[in-house]
């Protein structure tokens, strides 16, 4: 497990370096519009929200990771803290249901906040999760490079990965489902 975080690291490492161009705005007009028709409306509002700000997404190699707007009504999200959280539901690649599905069990990736990383556990019948959160609708994005799924809770992180040194921004509240 140890050596798939160092693979991934690099692999995600080289992804991000060596795209350069400008954040692609249709690619997420696009991802957005997916993401409506399958009713992540809350999920949209938010990313619309952190879109207005400039430069708050540079890479369009993404996998969003979608509450449901039932799930997103039940916690309050400051707007200092709508960055971090948004960008803790994403991983800095683009993946379908079945890259994530080939991960080994138990695979440890990055978010898109360094300091926040997510597992993957193959339950088998009871479905792939992302932390504590299932993945109850695959492939939501389709039409662009992003891509999306939705998932059944608010994602809660462990602080005590050994990855990053210490911020000395401060740590966010820990999200509760
Ligand atoms: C953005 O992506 C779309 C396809 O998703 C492509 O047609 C368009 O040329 C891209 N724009 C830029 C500025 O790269
Ligand atoms: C994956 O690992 C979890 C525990 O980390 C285990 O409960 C589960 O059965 C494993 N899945 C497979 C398909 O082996
Ligand atoms: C995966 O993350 C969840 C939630 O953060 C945690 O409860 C679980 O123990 C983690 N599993 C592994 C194998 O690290």
């Amino acid at each position: 497990m140890a050596l798939w975080l160092v693979f991934l690291l690099t692999i995600f490492t080289l992804t991000q370096s060596q795209n350069t161009a400008p954040f692609n705005q249709t690619d997420l007009q696009a991802a957005m519009t997916d993401m409506r028709s399958h009713s992540y409306y809350g999920f949209v509002i938010l990313l619309k929200i952190l879109n207005s700000q400039p430069n708050s997404l540079q890479n369009n190699d993404l996998t969003f990771l979608m509450p449901s707007d039932e799930q997103l009504s039940h916690f309050s999200i400051t707007p200092l803290q709508l960055h971090d959280f948004l960008l803790s539901h994403s991983i800095p690649t683009p993946l379908v249901l079945n890259h994530l599905l080939h991960f080994p069990n138990g695979s440890v990736v990055p978010s898109s906040i360094p300091t926040k990383s997510i597992n993957i556990t193959n339950t088998g019948k009871s479905g792939l999760f992302v932390n504590n959160a299932r993945i109850v609708t695959p492939n939501v994005c389709q039409t662009s490079l992003i891509r999306c799924h939705g998932i059944s809770a608010a994602l809660t992180f462990h602080t005590n990965l050994p990855l990053p040194p210490p911020s000395s921004e401060p740590k966010p509240p820990t999200i509760e489902q």
